[in-house]
């Protein structure tokens, strides 16, 4: 397992450092399409809002959504929708939403979606191949929709698959460790502190069994990069 962690003094800090991180990147990869997983919840706006201001080739940039909520697009809690509003419609991304149907099961949008990366995305011998992974985490340590618990975070032979919440008391929709295995880079994105911060010191520390599904995306990916701010960063021993 290994990982990068960067410390910023606040969220605009976080915003501006992975943004910087996805500017190179793109910039690095010139001539051809780069695949973003674009983050859910609060915390990427800022990084959103800070990737426009940026001199980015939007034309070469396919966005989909690294987990999504089982919720029509008109619902406020809907990923796609965010995202669609706070970047998509502000540049010439394209973007790879969920297609939500009023009579899909929860794991039948899943199988659509995960049929939909599979043609969007480029592939090797192994499967599906991602460039950019964006994620949060939740004070309970999820990420992605892989929260605690959860059938999904044992899934490895699907990319993309539904997930029943208890504790949410809902469906969920998300790319599973296996898809999280693909990713070129992995930037999660931790601001505010609080129970974050506890979350984060158990997820760098490895003090919780079973480990928090955010902390497992380092047992799967070898270049996650946690891009936190020193709120989020108050409880890790860091030397
Ligand atoms: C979601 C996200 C989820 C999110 C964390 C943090 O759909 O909710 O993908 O994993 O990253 O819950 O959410 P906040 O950024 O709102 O704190």
């Amino acid at each position: 397992m290994s990982a990068t962690i960067t410390v910023f003094d606040d969220a605009h800090g976080v915003a501006v450092g992975a943004a910087d991180r996805i500017e190179t990147y793109v910039r690095s990869h010139g001539g051809r399409t780069v695949t973003i997983g674009m983050a859910g919840g609060s915390t990427p706006a800022a990084t959103y809002a800070e990737l426009l201001e940026r001199d980015i080739d939007w034309s070469r940039v396919y966005a989909w959504i690294g987990d999504e909520r089982f919720v029509p697009p008109e619902h406020d809690d809907h990923n796609g929708s965010m995202v669609q509003r706070t970047l998509i419609d502000h540049t010439h991304a394209t973007l790879f939403p969920v297609e939500w149907r009023d009579d899909a099961s929860p794991r039948e949008l899943a199988a659509d979606y995960e049929r939909a990366l599979l043609e969007m995305l480029d592939a090797d011998d192994e499967g599906p191949i991602v460039d950019i992974l964006l994620a949060g985490i939740g004070p309970d340590g999820h990420t992605l929709s892989l929260f605690p618990g959860t059938d999904a975070l044992e899934v490895l032979d699907r990319w993309y698959v539904a997930n029943e919440v208890p504790q949410k008391n809902t469906w969920r929709l998300t790319a599973t460790y296996a898809l999280v295995s693909r990713a070129r880079e992995v930037f999660v994105l931790v601001t505010g502190g609080g129970e974050k911060a506890t979350a984060l010191a158990h997820i760098m520390n490895g003090t919780l069994q079973p480990a928090l599904p955010a902390r497992r995306l380092m047992d799967h990916n070898d270049n996650v990069t946690w891009l936190v701010d020193r709120a989020s960063a108050a409880e890790l021993e860091i030397t």
